[in-house]
């Protein structure tokens, strides 16, 4: 069968108010690019005829400003779900204009397939190559884009000459039936393969084809600096004291890392240690830093959603396909972030926290408990089901202001009985096999910040200290309250809530 190649404006006239579109893509790897930038044109025109037009937004993870920063603006977006990171876009939802749904990456395509979000009326899928008999060959990232190519009855494809087809061959694109049908995951190391290079659909659904040449949206992240090098190295020796001691096997386990640069600075601690053997990563992003660790024979294989890599990066990984071919493989979020995989392989989870509180509790989304920063992501997915949870942040924010270690988070996503490891630049808090009181002693001794250590021991003491995890229930938002108040948390006066 041949397609019609329609152009994207032609495509975007397709999205009527009320519509819900799928689009492929994983933090902003692999995002349809082209179509949302016209629906954004549509919605404005539409804005100032004063008729209504919103839509709903499914998709892996974070997008490019071509669909979450443009629709934003132009006040396209009714819903969205799930991560995001764009700043217009966070700026929409906590002025209350967007419904955010932050959904645990892993859980995205099963909730809709299970319908819970309803309908997805058309799916905007960015691929290298599609085929006359409906095989398509996804970019840069698997996301939700086979379920989305599953559910939606019209797709129309994002053919991007930006990418290279040689990244045909490196997704495994593998879609688990649903309850009460759904077996095991056959994933028994992070390089096997269980399913197919493309996503295969009825080429009859293929409404038309968007040729563009539209480079894929990844951020550069800031370089490393002293604390999140030292925050790296306290990671790297914590693992490797691990190791030492036999409770990481001597082969290593598989990582899971998150996005940003204190991942980057965790991943160069890591690769620098040659103590700790080449390792495998099991995880959701690939950045840059993971990429030249393969390079350098430090990363033998990753496992990942996407390649969330800059362009130049990219583009020498398509150069070195030859190299990379056997080294790499892309699944949907459905299967890169499986709490049964993630659990069945050992994975050491590292993710980022925004403040930990002195029971081990996370907050890795909300800045004051209610203005939404990004998202869980995918960090869920793997700290609940890790062989260890690591959580890392330097010890302060905007200069000392604010300490990341509080009394009680001010929200909550990942609880104390999943999270077991706290670093920060102060040092190392292992949280296993310890009580609540013991654990809020090893976090306020090893990792508060010296300004705040005794803050947090005098909040100890108005605590009672004799329950199982001892609050005064009145001042465990003190802290927060004094940085509403005076701008700094070290203003706290706990003789006020005596
Ligand atoms: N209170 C208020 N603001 C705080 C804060 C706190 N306790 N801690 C950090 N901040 C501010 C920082 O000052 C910074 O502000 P700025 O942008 O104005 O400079 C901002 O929050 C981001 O902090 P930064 O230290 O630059 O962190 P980051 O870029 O490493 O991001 C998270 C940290 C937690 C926001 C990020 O990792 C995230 O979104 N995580 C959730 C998703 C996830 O874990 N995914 C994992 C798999 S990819």
């Amino acid at each position: 069968m041949s397609f019609r190649i329609i152009s994207a404006a032609e495509a975007a006239s397709l999205v009527k108010h009320g519509h819900n579109i799928g689009l492929s893509g994983f933090t902003p790897a692999g995002t349809a690019k082209a179509v949302t930038a016209e629906i954004a044109k549509i919605a404005e025109a539409e804005h100032t005829k004063g008729n209504p037009y919103q839509i709903s937004i499914f998709t892996g993870a974070s997008t490019g400003d071509s669909c979450d920063g443009v629709l934003a603006r132009a006040k396209a977006i009714r819903y969205r779900a799930p991560y995001t990171t764009n700043p217009d876009f966070r700026k929409a939802v906590n002025s209350g204009e967007i419904a955010y749904n932050d959904i645990h990456l892993s859980q995205m395509a099963q909730e809709l397939r299970y319908g819970f979000l309803g309908k997805v009326d058309l799916a905007v899928i960015e691929a290298c190559e599609v085929t006359a008999d409906g095989k398509i060959y996804l970019t840069a990232a698997g996301g939700i884009a086979p379920t989305l190519c599953h559910l939606a009855d019209r797709i129309i494809i994002e053919l991007n000459s930006a990418h290279s087809n040689r990244m045909m061959g490196l997704h495994d694109v593998y879609e688990p039936l649903d309850p009460p049908y759904r077996r095991e995951i056959p994933i028994y190391k992070p390089s096997d393969r269980i399913g197919l290079p493309y996503i295969k659909v009825d080429p009859r659904k293929i409404i038309g084809i968007v040729e563009t040449n539209w480079p894929d949206e990844a951020r550069d992240f800031a370089s490393s600096d002293p604390v999140t090098d030292q925050i790296g190295q306290n990671v790297a020796d914590f693992l490797l004291g691990d190791m030492r001691a036999g409770r990481i096997p001597s082969t290593f386990l598989p990582l899971q890392s998150g996005v940003g640069n204190i991942a980057n600075a965790v991943l160069g601690a890591l690769g620098r240690e040659k103590a700790i053997p080449a390792f495998e990563m099991y995880t959701e992003v690939i950045q840059n830093s993971v990429i030249d660790l393969i390079r350098a024979g430090r990363v033998k294989f990753g496992s990942t959603c996407s390649l969330t890599v800059t362009n130049d990066c990219l583009q020498g990984i398509y150069d070195d396909m030859d190299f990379f071919r056997d080294k790499l493989v892309l699944r949907p979020s459905e299967i890169s972030n499986n709490p049964e995989v993630v659990r069945r392989l050992g994975v050491i989870s590292m993710n980022t926290a925004i403040e930990v509180d002195l029971y081990g509790n996370v907050n890795s989304t909300h800045i004051s408990g209610t203005k939404m920063m990004n998202g869980i992501g995918g960090s869920g997915d793997f700290t609940r089901n890790a062989y260890t949870s690591i959580f890392t942040c330097p010890s302060i924010a905007k200069n000392g202001a604010i300490s990341a270690i509080v009394p009680m988070v001010s929200h909550e996503d990942h609880s104390e009985h999943s999270v077991k490891i706290i670093i920060t630049e102060q040092g190392v808090a292992d949280l296993r096999g310890k009580s609540p009181k013991e654990r809020a002693a090893a976090i306020i001794e090893n990792c508060a910040h010296p300004d705040y250590k005794q803050i947090l021991w005098d909040y100890m003491k108005i605590s009672g200290g004799k329950a199982q995890t001892p609050h005064a229930i009145q001042a465990a938002l003190g802290m927060h309250a004094e940085l509403g108040r005076s701008g700094d948390m070290r203003n706290i006066d706990w003789s006020a809530f005596k």
